[in-house]
């Protein structure tokens, strides 16, 4: 029986965890390895922190505080908020460990002392008064496609388009703003061109089981020709490129962060050998199937990049399976840390108190498996309300209940069986198979699917023989069908025991049982007669919709926070002067009378007081105020010297100022204080 080795994405400590990380990669790869370890197959579940890298740096910076301080912070939180989701790993650590610098420092050694790089100088970006070659992302300057200032070096958020800061027009250093110059730096790069001819037989060939997104992805950059990619970098923060002359340069944090899959698998083995035996049998062993479980953001590194530098190494396995997610989307946009657009784990927790599982359940339901997917509340308090609660949760309870009602919560003793037990019991008969199939193949979605399909049957059963009916007549009967009901119920406390970890042994308690194994699934004795249940209580409860509105609520103002943040100011016009100024003539006016203007979606009709007579006055404003009526009254700003124009058979005589709001509304611009109309501006 080959031994899993299951590794998740190092999450960048720069933050805290959200919906998007637990619906891609730690949902999923908790419910294999729990999965895996019910059929009692050797597994194990690695993570840890990715603490190095520039965007680490710029948080500190931003701050104030030490780099240690913002991973510190980071790391700790993350780790908190897996294990309150019960994400079971064997070991969660992170790459600044002493043990990893040593592992990736000697990684790095034996590659180069075998002659598996190849040293490049190139001209880079310097800043001469702070003695400091730039990342990417430290270098800004105008985008040379939308002209925005203030583009980064990798990429315009403007535009959205990726750059390279040779592209920027005039570059400067992003934290002091510095003019940069360009000095000569020697870094080493990993060749993935001499790989390509091996990668494309090892994918393209022997991995077509791979997922379509995951094998599609890396045929498309082997298809663009892989060229040697740099593992170091001109930066303090990170682990120092073992190599005399190399002062001030670090490894790559994508070069050093999988090893930390290895090095975090050696720090666990070491401390527990006799638990979890030698590192190396995890890593260099045939017999071990590696499974990498990422976000598509990071497939090239996991196919492509780590590959190579196992290889080049030459003693390591390579990953067996990368089962990579899409991306999953919060309310039809996309989550991003920087926006805040995210529903944060630790505070997910603190809104919905021990509601993990429900959060678990909705994301497998929804999981980006194939494609990009949507979070909603709505879907969530939907499969809350109408799935765990009204199949899965109802199931339960009644079964429970009515135990404790007719035979003083024992397991009352089974009958003949009717040709409606039967069909029920070969309907889930095989369940077992089709969920490890399921599961062996990384459909968890489908998975979980037939484990409430299962709460369904359960379900249906105990809606369909109504044994509170019968028990006024045949207490026989009714005891066959509370014993296979409460059977179906141990069914489903193993069942859902991958995917709901909570419920599940909250089911167990509530049936007093003690043992786990998976192979009872499809079983209709599990439980014994005479077993004294516990009491019951309820599996899920209800979720209202005031709880979906704070939390719809709080999105709401998020979008709102953002309008404002994202606004940039347009740039200043040609310098101009106050004769050109005079010859404008604003005024205040009063509005008489305001209306829209028949057949004109856009066009209002105002009549001004103008503080010698009336002048009617046509503004596009219609779409901003559907009740023109309420400007009536309110003292307006007006260019009083245009040429009148005729519009929709009308004259205007003048043109109303207003303003955008950030949702592209028109506002009306006025006075502070109520002025005599007419009077001018200036
Ligand atoms: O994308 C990320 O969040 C990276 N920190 C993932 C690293 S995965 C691995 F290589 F460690
Ligand atoms: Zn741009």
């Amino acid at each position: 029986m080959k031994r899993s080795l299951v590794t998740t994405a190092l999450p960048y400590a720069n933050g805290p965890v959200h919906i998007g990380h637990l619906a891609g990669v730690y949902v999923p790869a908790d419910i294999y390895v729990r999965y895996l370890r019910l059929k009692k197959r050797p597994v194990l579940f690695v993570g840890g922190s990715d603490e190095h890298g520039v965007p680490v740096t710029i948080t500190a910076r931003k701050e104030g505080i030490s780099v240690q301080e913002v991973v510190d912070r980071y790391h700790y939180l993350i780790k908190e908020s897996f294990e309150r989701f019960g994400i079971s790993f064997d070991i969660y650590s992170r790459t600044t460990s002493d043990i990893h610098h040593k592992f990736a420092s000697d990684f790095f050694r034996k590659l180069y002392d075998n002659h598996k790089f190849i040293q490049q100088t190139t001209e880079q970006f310097y800043d001469e008064e702070t003695h400091e070659f730039l990342t990417d992302r430290n270098i800004r300057g105008e985008c040379p496609h939308c002209h925005t200032a203030g583009a980064y070096g990798d990429q315009c958020e403007h535009c959205g388009r990726t750059l390279s800061p040779d592209e920027l027009i005039n570059p400067y250093n992003a934290i002091n703003g510095n003019p940069l110059t360009k000095k000569a730096t020697t870094h080493w790069y990993l060749p993935l061109d001499q790989y390509q001819p091996w990668l494309e037989h090892w994918i393209l060939e022997e991995h077509k089981e791979w997922r379509p997104n995951v094998y599609g992805q890396c045929k498309s950059w082997l298809d663009g020709g892989l060229r040697p990619r740099a593992v170091t970098r001109d930066l303090s923060w990170g682990i120092p490129v073992p190599v005399e002359g190399a002062e001030g340069k670090v490894l790559y944090v994508w070069f050093d962060a999988p090893i930390g899959y290895i090095s975090n698998t050696k720090e666990l083995c070491d401390a527990q050998p006799e638990k979890f035996g030698k590192w190396e049998t995890w890593w260099k062993d045939q017999d071990t199937r590696l499974i990498h479980f990422i976000g598509k953001d990071n497939i090239v590194f996991h196919c492509i990049v780590f590959p190579v530098m196992l290889k080049a190494e030459g003693s390591y396995i390579l990953p067996d399976n990368v089962p990579s997610n899409e991306f999953l989307n919060l309310e039809g946009d996309k989550i991003s840390t920087s926006r805040n657009w995210a529903v944060w784990l630790h505070e997910y927790l603190d809104d919905f108190p021990g509601k993990q599982d429900v959060l678990r359940y909705v994301l497998t339901a929804n999981a980006p498996e194939t494609k990009d997917n949507d979070f909603t509340w709505t879907d969530f308090q939907a499969r809350n309300n109408n799935e765990l609660v009204a199949i899965y949760g109802n199931f339960i309870n009644r079964a429970m209940v009515l135990t404790h009602k007719y035979f003083e919560g024992k397991v009352p003793q089974r009958g003949e069986l009717s040709e409606y037990d039967r069909q029920t019991i070969s309907e889930f008969i095989e369940v077992k198979q089709r969920i490890e199939e399921l599961l062996e193949t990384f459909r968890f979605r489908d998975a979980q699917k037939e484990a409430m399909n299962l709460a369904r049957i359960g379900n249906k059963y105990l809606a369909d023989t109504e044994p509170w009916k019968v028990a006024k007549t045949d207490m026989e009967r009714t005891a066959t069908i509370l014993n296979l009901s409460l059977q179906i119920a141990a069914n489903l406390s193993i069942a859902f025991e991958p995917f709901l970890p909570f419920s599940s042994s909250k089911l167990r308690d509530m049936l007093a049982l003690n043992s786990l194994d998976w192979e009872q699934i499809g079983s209709i004795d599990i439980l014994p007669v005479g077993h004294q249940l516990s009491e019951p209580s309820l599996l899920f409860e209800k979720i209202d919709d005031e709880a979906i509105n704070r939390q719809l609520e709080r999105l709401a103002r998020i979008k709102e926070e953002n309008k404002m943040k994202q606004w940039q100011a347009p740039e200043q016009k040609p310098l101009t002067n106050i004769d050109e100024f005079a010859k404008m003539d604003i005024r205040v006016g009063k509005v008489l009378e305001c209306e829209k203007v028949k057949k004109s979606d856009k066009l209002l009709r105002f009549l001004i007081d103008d503080g010698k007579k009336q002048r009617t006055i046509l503004s596009g404003i219609a779409q901003s105020y559907p009740n023109p009526e309420e400007l009536v009254g309110k003292q307006v700003l007006f260019i009083a010297n245009f040429p009148p124009r005729k519009m929709m058979g009308q004259e205007s005589e003048g043109m109303i100022l207003s303003a955008q709001d950030a949702d592209g509304r028109l506002v009306l611009t006025t006075v502070s204080r109520e002025v005599r109309n007419g009077v001018q501006v200036g």
